[in-house]
């Protein structure tokens, strides 16, 4: 089938980034968002990311004027969805919020819409009824989309198996490498192991076994890193990373769900929000004494 519109659900870090991507390889782009203010800041961060791709030889700047200009942002749903021939959704990672979102554009997208999610840890199939079009669901998950460039496809049990080498095609199109993930599983491939690093980052500070910096300067020297768990946790965001700790029953992880409220509850949500483990733009891991 043929892709022209793609519909982006959550005009957050990670809905902007896809949005961009999309734009930058030729689509025409709609994001929505239930807050103008996301919506004003989803702008922002694509000129920000268009600047530093700009600047590393990537993209031209007629090139990332063009692509914003594919680009429309609503708070309308209608408008949103309106000939959309694929939806990423990537609201903020609440099961509950996720369905109700699904719901939603499963009445009013057009029947030939394919539907996708990229959710981080949550699975398809908690979803695709919802959608009302179980089929045509199935998860599609980026990481960073610029930095890191894997997106993995994970069908749930009833996904139209013809959709894979859709998502395949449309994956390399969006220029990224496509890695299927055969069955359902929490966490895809990279976030499996990614959050076993960071599971025990946290214990390690929850229990007071380490402080922040050590715990990433541990990580950085052994593996020459840029950045160890903390800095990473500040780069995905400390919301994120609390809702997947949240919904995990261990002590271990509802531990480390109070340490990142403290953080929240203060506004300090990574390199987004300026603050978050670390201060941003000028986080200390990033002086070249850091780790010395
Ligand atoms: N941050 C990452 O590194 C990362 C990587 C891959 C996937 N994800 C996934 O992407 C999704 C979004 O994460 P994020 O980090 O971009 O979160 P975020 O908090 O930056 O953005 C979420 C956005 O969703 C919007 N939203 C909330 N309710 C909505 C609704 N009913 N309709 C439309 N929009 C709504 C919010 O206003 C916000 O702008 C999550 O499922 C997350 O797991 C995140």
């Amino acid at each position: 089938m043929n892709i022209n519109k793609i519909c982006i659900l959550g005009a957050g870090t990670l809905g902007s980034r896809v949005a961009l991507q999309s734009a930058i390889s030729g689509y025409q782009v709609s994001v929505y968002d239930i807050h103008q203010k996301s919506l004003d800041f989803s702008l922002k961060t694509m000129e920000k990311i268009l600047r530093q791709l700009e600047k590393a030889g990537e993209l031209s700047e007629e090139e990332g004027k063009m692509a914003l200009k594919r680009i429309t942002f609503t708070m309308n749903p209608l408008e949103a969805v309106e000939d959309a021939d694929f939806i990423n959704e990537s609201v903020t990672e609440n099961p509950e919020l996720k369905k109700k979102v699904w719901k939603q554009f499963g009445e009013i997208a057009p029947e030939r819409t394919i539907f996708t999610t990229n959710t981080s840890y949550l699975l398809p199939s908690m979803f695709a009824k919802d959608s009302g079009r179980p089929a045509k669901f199935c998860a599609f998950h980026f990481h960073d989309v610029f930095y890191s460039r894997i997106v993995d496809i994970m069908p749930h049990p009833g996904t139209d198996p013809d959709l894979i080498p859709l998502l395949e095609v449309l994956g390399r199109k969006l220029n990224q490498v496509p890695v299927l993930v055969k069955k359902e599983n929490p966490g895809y491939i990279f976030n499996t192991m990614l959050m076993a690093l960071i599971g025990a980052a946290g214990k390690l500070k929850t229990r007071d076994v380490a402080e922040i910096e050590d715990i990433d300067k541990s990580w950085m020297v052994n593996f020459h890193m840029p950045m160890g768990p903390f800095g990473i946790l500040d780069s995905i965001g400390l919301e994120t990373a609390w809702h997947v700790t949240h919904n995990m029953p261990d002590a271990a992880s509802q531990a480390f769900a109070k340490l990142l409220k403290t953080y929240i509850d203060q506004g300090k949500l990574g390199e987004k929000t300026g603050e978050g483990f670390y201060k941003y733009p000028n986080p200390s891991y990033r002086d070249p004494n850091f780790a010395k």
